[in-house]
């Protein structure tokens, strides 16, 4: 018989596999891992690549602790995973452009860059495909990451509400991030955040992506949305457009979907920015917290 509850449709779990060249320990059954037995500051062999990328398409975020590399090596691994790129409102360390910052010092007081469920950048026309980010000063406790997974969400969705989304598609920009939104806005980011005088054309220009995708290297459907850049749906108002995607990023919120990565120094942490969203916990107010982060390109969403 149908469910006829959304809570009776748990997630697809993700099954253990046998690894040789390294350890990989779930976070949960869902999405996250642990990855142990690794060092990130030599080039990998190729066994130990592949079992990572296995590794990596079975929990969509991976973490290595304990990894003392340098930008140079920062940048070195994050190549395993593609082409390097940059997304246009991130500072950068200084003399290495490719490897962008998130930092929040003691005294900042403002927005929290990520406090939302996002994926990153999606009011790109190609979106990253993956970041690979580095802790480099870590809050004492607090600003821990969430993660969840948006195949998870798509999978627990019944098949006459799949059906119904199927043709969708949804209007991203960053206008509440930098855009005319932001500008209006009282409440702002800190000059150490992201850059807010990147122009409000950028900001407010409209890119339109399938509301459910197909993973090019899975070939699993995953929901495609999220708060910080969605406009609406395609051809709906905002007003029509208002409760489904209420109801979409209330679902995908469900605690069964996702997992928490506390972050300790030296810890490198690898997301998959197509099937997850994340959102950076406003936990640790009073505390510096930096990350320096490699982004990945990605395709163009797809069905
Ligand atoms: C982000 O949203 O890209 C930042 C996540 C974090 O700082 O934990």
């Amino acid at each position: 018989m149908q469910a006829q509850s959304s809570f009776d449709r748990h997630p697809v779990l993700v099954h253990p596999r046998d690894y040789k060249h390294i350890r990989v320990e779930p976070l949960t059954g869902v999405l996250g891992a642990e990855i142990h037995d690794v060092d990130l500051r030599k080039p990998l062999d190729p066994e130990t690549w592949d079992e990572i990328r296995q590794a990596f398409a079975d929990h969509q975020v991976i973490l290595f602790p304990k990894q003392e590399v340098t930008h140079e090596q920062h940048l070195a691994f994050s190549r395993n995973f593609g082409q390097v790129i940059r997304v246009p409102q991130l500072h950068s360390v200084d003399g290495y452009p490719d490897v962008q910052i998130i930092r929040r010092l003691a005294s900042d007081t403002g927005r929290v860059v990520g406090e939302n469920w996002h994926a990153d950048s999606t009011y790109l026309d190609e979106p990253p495909g993956a970041v690979v980010m580095r802790a480099v000063d870590v809050p004492a406790y607090g600003g821990d990451t969430g993660f969840l997974s948006m195949y998870a969400a798509y999978e627990a969705l019944s098949d006459a509400y799949k059906a119904m989304i199927a043709p969708l598609n949804i209007v991203h920009s960053a206008t509440r991030i930098f855009g005319s939104v932001y500008q209006s806005q009282n409440r702002k980011y800190n000059a150490a955040g992201t850059k807010t005088d990147l122009s409000v054309e950028l900001g407010d220009r409209e890119v339109v992506h399938p509301l459910v995708c197909t993973h090019a290297a899975s070939g699993r459907k995953f929901l495609y949305l999220n708060k910080t850049y969605t406009q609406r749906i395609e051809g709906f108002t905002t007003e029509e457009s208002a409760p489904i995607l209420a109801h979409l990023y209330d679902h995908c919120a469900r605690f069964d979907f996702t997992c928490r990565a506390r972050w300790h120094k030296d810890q490198v942490l690898v997301w998959d920015n197509r099937c997850t969203m994340h959102r950076a916990i406003p936990d640790y107010t009073g505390q510096d917290r930096f990350m320096s982060r490699v982004t990945i390109a990605g395709p163009r969403p797809s069905r």
